[in-house]
């Protein structure tokens, strides 16, 4: 096991013009860990994703995965070097099956194109079958029925089955870094439920993985991380366990209510 962090993030600023979406921000994971990062809209959340996936160079600042410096990098090498993620707004491809859809997450792992469509092309019966029989053991892995809807277009799944299959292509590419963008948007309490008990088999199966979630549901953010990240106006305003994490007013209010908690 490398005694590097799977992911360090080093005084990050990035600016888009005058607005500073991240200033100054610093974040650590190590391998086999779960840390949140939440914050009101427009903190910086998915910005940070952005940064560590190369969509951004940062204005100021450091990336490293598994040690590696990776700054200002393209995409392609940083997935390459094992980071895969979900996007806030589903981008799935929606015109091909749910089992192709983890196909195509096996070959790159940024936002679906054609291109990656045409990857699937030219293959050999041989390969598409293995890539198939791999496909289907991960939809397996991921929980819920994803892979008995496997030949069902993504387009007529559920919504926590869509984010559900996100999930399970991000995992395709067998990441060491796994970036969650809000999974549990648009889901009620049973589906947020569902999805945390898929995350905790994700990580039984694979004690390695680092993984980060941006998230606004406290329900995830209670059961799931070691650590919580909060940040405000792209400021790390606070970083703790979450039952410290909780006990913060800020916190408090923005997410909890200004009542005391009951446990
Ligand atoms: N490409 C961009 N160009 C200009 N401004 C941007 C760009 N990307 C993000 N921003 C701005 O940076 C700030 C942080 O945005 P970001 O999307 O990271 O917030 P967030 O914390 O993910 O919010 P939400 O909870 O709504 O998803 C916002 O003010 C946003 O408008
Ligand atoms: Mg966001």
């Amino acid at each position: 096991m490398s005694a590097q962090p799977a992911l360090a993030v080093e005084n990050v600023t990035m600016r888009f013009g005058g607005l500073v979406a991240l200033s100054e921000v610093s974040l650590e994971v190590a391998a086999g860990e779960i840390v949140a990062v939440i914050g009101p809209n427009g903190a910086g959340k998915s910005t940070l994703f952005n940064v560590v996936t190369g969509l951004y160079r940062p204005t100021a600042g450091r990336v490293r995965v598994a040690g590696e410096e990776v700054t200002g990098r393209p995409t392609h090498q940083i997935v390459a070097l094992g980071v895969a993620r979900t996007f806030q707004s589903s981008r799935l491809f929606t015109g091909v099956s749910v089992l192709d859809n983890v196909i195509i997450g096996m070959h790159a792992l940024s936002p679906p194109s054609v291109l990656q469509a045409l990857l699937l092309w030219g293959r050999t019966r041989r390969e598409l079958r293995l890539a198939a029989e791999r496909a289907e053991r991960i939809l397996q892995s991921v929980g819920g029925n994803l892979y008995e809807q496997r030949y069902r277009l993504a387009e007529e799944l559920a919504q926590a089955d869509r984010r559900r299959l996100e999930v399970a292509r991000a995992l395709a590419g067998e990441p060491k870094l796994l970036l969650l963008d809000e999974p549990t948007a648009g889901m009620d309490d049973r589906d947020t439920d569902a999805l945390i008990e898929d995350i905790r088999r994700i990580r039984r199966d694979r004690p390695q993985l680092a993984i980060v979630v941006v998230e606004h549901d406290m329900r995830l953010v209670a059961a799931l991380p070691e650590r919580v990240a909060v940040l405000d106006y792209g400021r790390k305003i606070a970083e703790s366990v979450f039952d410290e994490i909780r006990l913060n007013p800020w916190v408090q209010e923005a997410y909890l209510g200004s009542t005391t908690i009951d446990d």
